[in-house]
C-alpha cells in the first residue's frame, strides 16, 4: 500500500505560545497604564504534590513573562475543606487580584467539586465553573477552559482546515475531552467538525480513531495511540504527559504523551509533539483568560 503522506509537521506549541505571548504583553501594559497595576494571578496550591508544584511554578514564571503580577499561595496538606472554602471566599473579594485558580488534584479530603462550585465566575480563569462551562456550550462569552482553548488556538495558528472534518476525541474529563468535542463541534472556525467523543467504555476504539481526521488524544495513558488507531494524513493532538523511566536520561526518566510518537508521526500531515505542544498552549491560554479577567474589571 503507498503511503499517502511522507513527511508531518510539527504543531509547535511552543512557537505559537510564543507568538501569543507578544500580544498578550502588550495587552498587560496596556491595562497597566489605564488601571496603575498589571493584570493579577493568584495560584493557590494546597499539599505537596510534585507535579503540580512544578506546574504552578511554570505558570508563576509564565506571568511574569508578559508582564502579569502573580501570587503563589501555598496551603498545608493538611488544610481542611473548610479552610480552603474560606480563603477562596477571601480571593473572590480581593479587589487586588483579577483571577485564580486552585491546582488540581486536591488532598483527597477537599470535595474538588465544591472548590469549583466555590469560585466566582468572574476570576474563575480556569473555565470550570459551571457558569463558564454552560456559557461556553451556548456559545457566550466566558473564560474557555485552558487545554481546550489552547489546542484551538494552536489549530488556528497553523491554518488547520475543521470544517466538515471528522475529529475524534479520547477521553471525556471535564477539564479537556467533553469541553474539546464541545469546541470542535462550535459553528465557528476552528470548529465545525462532526465530533466522536470517545471513552473507556467505546467499543472498538481502532476502528474509530482510524476514522479520525483530526484526533485528540486526552485519555491519561502513556503512548496509548499506536500507528494502527491512525489514518493516514490525520492532524493528531496529544494531550497526554507521563514521565516514563529511562535510565539513558540524566534525570532518570523522559517525557511521553498518549500518543506512540515515533510510529504515529510518520502518518499524520500534523501532529503536536510532547513535549513542546499542548502543555505551552494551556499556560497560554490561562494568560488569556486572565488578561480579559482584568479587562473586564476594568470596564465594569
Ligand atoms: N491540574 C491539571 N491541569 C489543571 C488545570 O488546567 N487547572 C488546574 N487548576 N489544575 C490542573
Amino acid at each position: 500500500m503507498s503511503s499517502l503522506v511522507t513527511t508531518y509537521q510539527l504543531l509547535d506549541g511552543k512557537r505559537c505560545g510564543d507568538a501569543l505571548r507578544v500580544d498578550i504583553a502588550t495587552g498587560a501594559a496596556e491595562v497597566k497604564a489605564k488601571r496603575g497595576r498589571a493584570p493579577h494571578l493568584a495560584a493557590v496550591l494546597v499539599g505537596n504534590d510534585g507535579a503540580s508544584k512544578t506546574y504552578v511554578e511554570s505558570k508563576v514564571k509564565a506571568c511574569e513573562s508578559v508582564g502579569f503580577r502573580s501570587s503563589l499561595i501555598r496551603m498545608p496538606e493538611s488544610t481542611t475543606e473548610d479552610e480552603l472554602l474560606a480563603r477562596i471566599k477571601q480571593l473572590n473579594k480581593d479587589k487586588d487580584l483579577d483571577g485564580f485558580i486552585v491546582q488540581l488534584p486536591l488532598p483527597s479530603h477537599i470535595d474538588p467539586e465544591k472548590v469549583t462550585l466555590a469560585i466566582s465566575p468572574d476570576k474563575d480563569v480556569d473555565g470550570f465553573h459551571p457558569e463558564n462551562i454552560g456559557r461556553m456550550v451556548l456559545g457566550l462569552d466566558c473564560f474557555l477552559p485552558a487545554t481546550p482553548s489552547g489546542i484551538v488556538e494552536l489549530l488556528r495558528f497553523y491554518h488547520i482546515e475543521t470544517a466538515g472534518k471528522h475529529a475524534v476525541v479520547v477521553g471525556r474529563s471535564h477539564i479537556v475531552g467533553t469541553p474539546m468535542s464541545i469546541l470542535l463541534s462550535r459553528n465557528a472556525y476552528p470548529g465545525n467538525c462532526t465530533v466522536s467523543l470517545a471513552h473507556s467504555r467505546s467499543k472498538n476504539l481502532a476502528e474509530l480513531t482510524r476514522q479520525a481526521d483530526i484526533l485528540v488524544a486526552a485519555v491519561g495513558r502513556p503512548e496509548m495511540i499506536t500507528a494502527n488507531m491512525v489514518k493516514e494524513g490525520a492532524v493528531v493532538v496529544d494531550v497526554g504527559i507521563h514521565r516514563i523511566p529511562d535510565a539513558s536520561k540524566k534525570s532518570g526518566f523522559r517525557l511521553v504523551g498518549d500518543v506512540k510518537f515515533d510510529e504515529v508521526a510518520p502518518k499524520c500531515s500534523w501532529i503536536a509533539p510532547v513535549p513542546g505542544g499542548v502543555g505551552p498552549m494551556t499556560i497560554t491560554s490561562l494568560l488569556l483568560n486572565t488578561l480579559k479577567a482584568s479587562r473586564h474589571a476594568f470596564s465594569s
